[in-house]
């Protein structure tokens, strides 16, 4: 049996916050709910309160960080190569594992997918985002056989496959910021939508007139699909093809999000002639600290040639591509 406080559950908060005060709390059990009452587990009678016995669970052991549950695995040398960092998309992590330590990667993966839970597969990068699509390839480890996977981001489900498709968990920060400059009633044109996050966190999040994403990828372009419908939003469409095809023939836009880094400047001829009066761009762009300035003064001017006035709102930090290179959010308002 353990000894717990028995504390109202309208009075709970403030009798947790007390025994915590006292140091009498014991943090090796979970606390239980029960016919009106919160069973708060403490480690010693405290007088002032009505202490029970009372079988409560124990709390779980917290996962061993990769480092501490690789400690007999690698020597010290292994270690100084070792990358602890993952991402998880879904339930699929995502290792970077440098050539002096390939001999091992078997015995990382299988080590990080026995002891996270969240973890049923584990790939290794292979190279960087390549070509138009911008895919990754990747290096099944352990684990499911598979790529295939689902995420929830900002309150939406995701569901794609890492090989066929481009996403970045990292960005999801950025998305938010983005939807929650949105206004009601706008219209919004997500350039390069991919499998949809852009367009679905803005429906999720703002609840815009119309918001159209346009992806050139065909595989991303079908789970684009398959995430507005099983997102349920009524206010999004996606359509497959190449955004200068496309972008003429969907009329004019209240603000365009355009995340393709390394070339969406070479793209502005398509999307200012589709920008309503003081509409925004949020064009992204890979550079350093020092020479993001300079590219965003380089933009009023490319815009001229193009018939409009535009100038710089803000310049958003919002990743990093490697040491020193960021991933820029510039928005610009189009006049
Ligand atoms: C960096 S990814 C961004 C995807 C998505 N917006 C996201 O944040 O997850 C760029 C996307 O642009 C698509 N793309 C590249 N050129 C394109 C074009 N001309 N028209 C439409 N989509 C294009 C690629 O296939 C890729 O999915």
């Amino acid at each position: 049996m353990d000894l717990a406080v028995r504390a109202p559950l309208k009075e709970a908060q403030t009798i947790r916050e007390a025994l915590d005060a006292q140091q009498a709390i014991d943090y090796t059990r979970i606390p239980k709910k029960e016919g009106g009452h919160l069973y708060i587990p403490v480690i010693r009678a405290v007088d002032e309160y009505d202490v029970v016995e009372i079988a409560l669970k124990a709390r779980p052991e917290p996962a061993p960080s990769l480092r501490e549950a690789l400690e007999k695995e690698l020597s010290e040398e292994e270690f100084e190569n070792l990358k602890t960092a993952y991402d998880l998309v879904g339930d699929i992590a995502i290792l970077e594992i440098d050539e002096e330590l390939r001999h091992k990667e078997s015995v990382i993966a299988q080590t990080l997918l026995e002891t996270q839970p969240a973890v049923n597969v584990v790939v290794r990068k292979d190279g960087a985002h390549q070509g138009e699509l911008r895919l990754q390839d990747y290096k099944h480890l352990a684990g499911e056989e598979r790529f295939e996977t689902a995420v929830i981001e900002n309150g939406v489900r995701l569901s794609l496959d890492i090989r066929k498709t481009y996403y970045s968990v990292r960005s999801a920060t950025e998305r938010k910021r983005v939807a929650e400059l949105v206004h009601e009633d706008e219209r919004v044109l997500a350039m390069f939508s991919g499998i949809a996050p852009f367009p679905l966190v803005i429906a999720k999040l703002a609840h815009p007139k119309e918001i159209i994403g346009v992806e050139l990828n065909r595989k991303a372009h079908g789970f684009a699909e398959k995430n507005v419908l099983q997102n349920k939003v009524a206010n999004v469409q996606v359509i497959q093809g190449d955004v200068r095809e496309v972008v003429s023939t969907l009329g004019t836009f209240d603000r365009i999000t355009m995340p393709l880094p390394h070339t969406a400047q070479d793209f502005l001829d398509v999307a200012v002639p589709a920008c309503n009066p003081g509409a925004t761009i949020h064009l992204y762009h890979f550079s350093s600290e020092e020479e993001v300035q300079a590219f965003a003064k380089t933009l009023p001017g490319r815009i001229a040639e193009l018939g409009r006035q535009a100038s710089i709102l803000d310049i958003v930090k919002c990743g990093n591509l490697g040491p020193g290179i960021h991933r820029w959010s510039i928005d610009i308002q189009v006049k």
